[in-house]
């Protein structure tokens, strides 16, 4: 574990008017979305009202020391999620944010997706994210490395078993509080080197995808943020965009992709 670990802490922006994102041809665009642009899909999110989890929250399950102790109460936690995401579907966020790559791509302006979030309605609706926090449709093996795709085992209270090695339980593939977020360091560099930053659903207390933020910033990126609430890192050199994603993000795409052209 090193300072980029999964970690968490415990003024409001402008508001949005009528303004101009200055983008242009040699513009970059990086989005992190985190759970509340999934939760008009339906799923919950971390630290809502809906938070708690058999009363516990997030950082008490989300844990290796969690899965070490109480196997079978992380299983049960991850196979809800499993089983949830099998009946929910992409919402209007997730399909404006791949129909904006799309028409930037076309028109020749950088994109990136990177996504806290562990389902995978980013990629139904047609994007590519980078998933710092891993996928809960993947099954891994912690003895011998295997992944697995999967979402047909979904019983709360059966594990499923390696195919590869026969180790008795996989464990989701995904990063816990404690763990290194994949691809991190391709991460700081799109986050480093964009024009235009989003952050959208997210409240920006879990670290180091929170600071990504004020990389943004620092790298002389217009900043975005689009939320229910004021997220911890929101600063007044941010353009806030209050309210549900997939009502905002659809006009804001528009907007972005409407001022290169695309
Ligand atoms: P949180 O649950 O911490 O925050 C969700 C944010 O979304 C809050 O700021 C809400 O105000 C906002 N929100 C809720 N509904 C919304 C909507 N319909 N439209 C827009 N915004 C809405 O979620 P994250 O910041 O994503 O890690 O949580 C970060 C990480 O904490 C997660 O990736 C997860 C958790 O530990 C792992 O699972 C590894």
């Amino acid at each position: 574990m090193d300072g980029s670990a999964l970690r968490s802490r415990g003024q409001g922006g402008a508001l949005w008017g009528d303004i101009g994102f200055n983008l242009g041809v040699a513009s970059r665009l990086v989005v992190l979305t985190g759970a509340g642009v999934s939760a008009d899909a339906g799923l919950p999110t971390f630290r809502g009202k809906d938070g708690l989890w058999e009363g516990r929250n997030v950082q008490e399950v989300a844990t290796p020391e969690a899965w070490a102790w109480e196997p079978e109460v992380v299983w049960r936690f991850y196979q809800e999620r499993r089983q949830r995401l099998t009946e929910v579907e992409p919402n209007p966020a997730h399909r404006a944010l791949a129909e904006l790559e799309a028409r930037l791509d076309e028109a020749g302006v950088g994109f990136c997706l990177i996504t806290q979030n562990v389902d995978d309605l980013h990629a139904r609706a047609g994007s590519a994210p980078i998933h710092i926090h891993g996928e809960i449709a993947v099954l891994r093996c912690e003895i011998c490395g295997e992944k697995v795709r999967d979402l047909d085992h979904l019983d709360p209270e059966a594990f499923v078993p390696c195919p590869e090695c026969g180790h008795g339980a996989m464990r989701p593939d995904v990063v816990w509080f404690g763990e290194m977020p994949y691809r991190i360091e391709d991460v700081f560099r799109q986050v480093g080197s964009a024009t235009v930053f989003l952050a959208a659903g997210t409240s920006g207390v879990v670290y180091p995808a929170a600071g990504l933020l004020q990389l943004a910033r620092d790298g002389g990126a217009k900043t975005l943020v689009n939320s229910l609430d004021e997220p911890e890192n929101l600063s007044g050199e941010d353009e806030f965009l209050p309210g549900r994603a997939a009502e905002v993000l659809p006009d804001l795409c528009e907007r972005l992709a409407q001022e290169v052209g695309a």
